[in-house]
């Protein structure tokens, strides 16, 4: 899967993308993982694990893992997708990538049998809440102290 927006191209990871994406990591978003984390992540779904790269260069990542457990809309046992990690370096933001790496991750999990999505927020992390609900995520429940300087987060789910 390759798609062109704009001059960037959103495409697949490859196991030799993950070290760029480590660095993009440690610029835009103040949780970071090791090496294993990441790799782990990268086998648990690799066609989810999505990078958006300009003149070769990856500019956005968005990685995600499949997962069995508790609907977020009712009690039954679903298989759901996890959006773990997603940034986009500043100098590349409001140009939609955000927006293009949710919908094509949300395809991929629906694609393999996901019948929802969610993700963990900061409560005032407002970028990302509005494009959350923009792509018609809704808030579920709040995890109070989730974040280890002690901020909330939101659960944030959506049907697929
Ligand atoms: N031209 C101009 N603006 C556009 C656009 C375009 N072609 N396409 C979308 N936009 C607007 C969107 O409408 C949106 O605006 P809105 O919030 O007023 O609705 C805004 O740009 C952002 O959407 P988008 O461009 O798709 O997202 P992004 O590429 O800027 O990425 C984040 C969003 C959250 C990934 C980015 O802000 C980021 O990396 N933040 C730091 C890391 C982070 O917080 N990650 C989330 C952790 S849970």
């Amino acid at each position: 899967m390759q798609k062109i927006i704009g001059p960037y191209l959103l495409l697949e990871a490859t196991e030799d993308d993950i070290w760029e994406v480590m660095k993009v990591n440690e610029v835009t978003l103040p949780e970071h993982y090791t090496p294993e984390f990441y790799m782990e992540i990268y086998e648990n779904f690799p066609d989810g694990f999505l990078v958006v790269k300009l003149n070769g260069k990856i500019v956005g990542y968005e990685m995600n893992r499949l997962e069995h457990g508790l609907s977020n809309f009712g009690f039954s046992f679903v298989k759901k997708g996890h959006v773990v990690s997603i940034a986009v370096l500043e100098d590349h933001r409001n140009k939609g990538l955000g927006t293009a790496l949710l919908n094509e991750s949300m395809r991929k999990m629906k694609e393999n049998g996901c019948s929802e999505a969610y993700l963990e927020v900061r409560i005032s992390n407002e970028p990302a809440i509005r494009l959350y609900k923009k792509l018609g995520f809704a808030v579920i429940r709040t995890i109070p102290y989730y974040y280890s300087d002690g901020e909330s987060a939101y659960v944030m789910a959506k049907k697929l």
